[in-house]
């Protein structure tokens, strides 16, 4: 008996991965177009995903960490510094010949608890300072890139009221730039957002990316979230995004995209993380499996965004899908908790999906 579970076990191995190694690889299939990247979850970089960990290096050449690099975990007190998952994530990184696109230095969001009562003006810039310089240098020329700013713009393109907007004043993005391009010399400098692909925040965008380049000081790229809807792309703001981004000189990516499924239950598009709504049934239709249609529609999508970003492949960096599998999507819990959503292009057993292949179609073409 013993003997049989053990064959068993081993032609279960041995299958598997056959299968994987006759599934095509995103990163070659994009290998002269565009990096093709994933945000990496902490589970992941801890090495505890082992299916994940397997899937990243078969089919990525750029990661993102998911959290493990943001404010709130990388600085968790004023003196107190916390580097071991983002040097984690560095060397798998470099082990498998896999770019780095560290994410992010200045964020309203998950910013440590020591920030939320900083009052004097003083205190935040020594906070901002301290903070760019040490987190910025510590990987320079060992990441890649950098979202320097993340999400800095409301939606009719005026600057977010933040705490650095409200203590530091109108040119807290130029400084902050100012200080990357100081601490990482070696490493591409980006300005990340949501919805700046559409018209009035894309002009709050171009006119922010235009004023750095006035200071003098160097900005690499922008990055367009592509937090988006399955059936509902903007396309035309897309393309006329990657035409006015490519127009100042700098890099286009696309960096956290996914396809929501899901009842929207605003008439907002937004992906602020702070923003919350009610669950219902209504709002989680598909909690056992998607239905055909929807995962028809969302392979159509996905083949139309990837036509479109390969007809302008020589103004597009990078492409990166905000996680590897549908069950490990921050979409099951945003901007509703416990939904399921099937946004991406693995399913929940990290077996490609029919999105996978309409992907892959448009890079043959
Ligand atoms: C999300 C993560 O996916 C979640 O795990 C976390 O709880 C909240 O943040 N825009 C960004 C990302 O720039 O950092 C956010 O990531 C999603 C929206």
């Amino acid at each position: 008996m013993k003997k049989l579970s053990l064959i068993l076990s081993v032609a279960a191995i041995f299958l598997a991965a056959k299968s994987e190694a006759q599934t095509p690889s995103l990163r070659d299939a994009f290998k002269n177009d565009f990096l093709i990247g994933t945000a990496m979850n902490t589970w992941q970089i801890e090495g505890k995903d082992t299916a994940g960990d397997r899937l990243i290096k078969q089919q990525f050449n750029a990661v993102t960490p998911e959290n493990c690099m943001k404010a709130e975990i990388i600085q968790p007190g004023w003196d107190k510094y916390n580097f071991e998952l983002a040097d984690k994530l560095v060397a798998f990184a470099k082990k498998n010949n896999i770019k780095v696109n560290a994410h992010n230095l200045i964020w309203h969001s998950q910013l440590p608890a020591f920030m939320h009562h900083m009052q004097s003006a003083d205190s935040v810039r020594q906070y901002f300072e301290n903070h760019i310089t040490k987190v910025a240098s510590r990987y320079d020329g060992k990441v890649y890139s950098w979202d320097v700013v993340n999400e800095a713009l409301n939606e009719d393109g005026t600057l977010r009221k933040d705490i650095f907007l409200d203590k530091l004043g109108d040119d807290y993005i130029v400084e902050a730039f100012r200080l990357a391009q100081k601490a990482a010399p070696h490493t591409k400098l980006y300005y990340n957002d949501y919805n700046i692909e559409q018209p009035k925040k894309r002009v709050g965008a171009i006119a922010l990316i235009k004023k750095i380049q006035a200071a003098g000081v160097r900005i690499d790229g922008v990055g367009i979230q592509g937090h988006w809807k399955a059936g509902v792309v903007p396309m035309a703001d897309i393309e006329e995004s990657i035409k006015e981004f490519s127009a100042l000189g700098i890099d286009v990516m696309f960096t956290e995209l996914d396809l929501s499924v899901l009842p929207n239950p605003w008439d907002k598009v937004t992906a602020d993380v702070s923003e919350t709504a009610q669950g219902s049934a209504k709002m989680n239709p598909y909690t056992k499996a998607l239905p055909d249609s929807m995962q028809q529609l969302l392979a159509k999508s996905y083949a139309d965004l990837f036509t479109l970003f390969m007809k302008y492949k020589k103004n597009i960096g990078r492409v990166t899908f905000w996680g590897v599998n549908d069950g490990q999507s921050w979409l099951n819990g945003f901007p509703i908790r416990g939904r399921t959503n099937y946004p991406l292009l693995f399913d929940r057993n990290f077996k490609p999906k029919p999105a996978f292949y309409s992907v892959i179609a448009t890079a043959k073409k």
